[in-house]
């Protein structure tokens, strides 16, 4: 969730929201939103960002996982740059296989986790120099 006073009244739609109260942006519905993504909103299906942000819904200013304005998260390029270099370093050395014993129970939990956590089969690749 990402807090927000109001620092003055505003109008916001429909709604007057006075000055000094605290807005919370649930921003697990946003991102679940099938208004915004499509009826399958809730399926883990990363190939929909494969054109970006803009092509994988309606509205892509409502996709604020490192949230908005000048509060914004400022270790976002960061923790995207380490994730690259972590995903790209296990794939050219690991091949990955879910487990036939993994229970797919997502739970959330502050963050969307697997309750039973995830068993994966990892083998090693074997990469031949060139
Ligand atoms: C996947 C990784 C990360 C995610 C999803 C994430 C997400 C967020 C979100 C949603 C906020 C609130 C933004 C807002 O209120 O609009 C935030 C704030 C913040 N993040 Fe991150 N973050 C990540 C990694 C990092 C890293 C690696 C650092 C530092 C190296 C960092 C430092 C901060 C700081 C200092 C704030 C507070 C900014 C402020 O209030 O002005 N974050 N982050």
């Amino acid at each position: 969730m990402t807090p927000r006073e109001v620092l003055a009244e505003m109008k916001l739609g429909e709604f007057v929201l006075p000055k000094g109260i605290y807005m919370w942006l649930f921003v697990t519905l946003l991102h679940r939103d099938t208004d915004n993504w499509g009826p399958d909103a809730t399926e883990f299906k990363p190939e929909r960002f494969a054109n970006g942000v803009s092509a994988a819904c309606k509205y892509p200013q409502a996709y604020i996982p490192f949230g908005l304005g000048s509060r914004i998260c400022p270790g976002q390029n960061f923790a995207i740059t380490e994730m690259k270099v972590v995903l790209t370093l296990l794939l050219f050395n690991f091949s990955f296989d879910v487990s036939p014993n993994y229970r797919h129970c997502p739970v959330y939990n502050m963050l969307l986790m697997p309750k039973y956590g995830v068993r994966l089969l990892v083998s090693k690749v074997l990469n031949t120099p060139k």
